[in-house]
């Protein structure tokens, strides 16, 4: 029954707002209510669908007409948005990364923490039943030690270049999933030792973002990981990863060709309906916003190795 749905505020419509919006449509917890997308064309095409949709969060706040938030506005403005929904009382699912910068995402889960208010953190891989299994294995000591994790984050193609110019770089936009994943896989905290890159593509060049990326480091329990992102992928957008214990393996490609995009949209139905059920009042396995910290930070420690690497 849509009155017993959560009434969503979905913050920003664009790529990633619109997958969002279908994948409400598919949750029988959550119905979007209202949007704000400040692009005027982008509103127009939204209209007609059954929500309200404002320009700016402020004009949304005060018409109200919801009961928590999603954001999938541009990542730089995420700890802004947060910390105006954080201080109306808000509980919001943020997409990833809570802001480009650790500071600035401690500083927002802090607001979150002193308000109270319920914020959550849209990585999805914590709801791929695959994974969750292959986490289960992992903890029970099935496979032994972590010798190695790695992990592969490859995209069919890149997004738009004004995308690329501030999402601050596959090692930052694509790289936090995969510093939370294997974080959430293994118990264990990862400290980078080198980052390598390919540079810009010399046809299409976008300052800041290169092609592809790799990135090794050393798990706090002595296992090595390492994390390959990509932007172009015959296969399209394809994600997995192997794990290798001193009692067993395991490789699981758990997003791969057409196939990964049905695992993709039931993860993110089944990340919103946890959201939804955090926020009634349930225990939740999802991303808090000290983890999204700590894949800011990873990723901060990488990006200052390279940075050593190349003075
Ligand atoms: N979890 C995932 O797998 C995944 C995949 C893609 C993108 N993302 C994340 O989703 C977010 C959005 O990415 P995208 O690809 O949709 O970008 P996008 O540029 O396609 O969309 C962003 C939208 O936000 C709107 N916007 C700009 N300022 C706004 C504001 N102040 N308030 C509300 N809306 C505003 C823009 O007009 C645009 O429509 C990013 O943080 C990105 O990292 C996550």
């Amino acid at each position: 029954m849509s009155e017993d749905r959560l009434r969503l505020l979905v913050v920003g419509a664009g790529r990633m707002g619109r997958v969002h919006l279908r994948a409400i449509e598919a949750s029988s917890a959550a119905v979007a209510t209202v949007v704000v997308e400040p692009f005027d064309a982008a509103r127009e095409s939204l209209s007609g669908q059954g929500f309200e949709v404002w320009p700016s969060l402020d004009d949304a706040l005060a018409a109200g007409g919801f009961d928590a938030a999603l954001i999938a506005a541009p990542s730089p403005l995420h700890p802004g948005l947060v910390a105006s929904l954080m201080a109306a009382g808000v509980p919001t699912l943020c997409e990833k990364p809570l802001g480009l910068h650790s500071n600035d995402t401690a500083q927002a889960a802090a607001l979150a923490a002193d308000a109270g208010v319920a914020l959550q953190i849209g990585y999805w891989r914590r709801f791929v039943p695959e994974l969750q299994v292959l986490r289960d294995e992992i903890a029970s000591g099935q496979l032994g030690d972590i010798a190695m994790i790695q992990a592969w984050q490859w995209d069919g193609e890149p997004p738009a270049a004004a995308f690329r110019l501030t999402s601050g770089g596959p090692l930052l936009d694509m790289g936090v999933h995969e510093f939370d994943m294997v974080r959430w896989l293994t118990g264990q905290d990862i400290a980078l030792l080198a980052v390598v890159d390919s540079g810009v593509n010399s046809v299409e060049p976008v300052e800041g973002d290169p092609e592809s990326v790799l990135a090794t480091g050393k798990l706090s329990g002595g296992g090595v990981a390492v994390i390959s992102l990509g932007r172009r992928f015959d296969r399209g957008d394809c994600c997995w990863v192997e794990v290798i214990g001193t009692r067993g393996s395991r490789r699981c490609e758990f997003m791969i060709g057409d196939a990964g995009d049905v695992v993709f949209q039931s993860a993110l139905v089944a990340q919103v309906d946890a959201f939804v059920a955090m926020v009634r009042g349930a225990p939740s396995s999802a991303a808090t916003a000290d983890d999204a910290v700590a894949a800011l930070r990873a990723v901060e420690l990488g990006t200052a190795m390279y940075a050593n690497q190349h003075t």
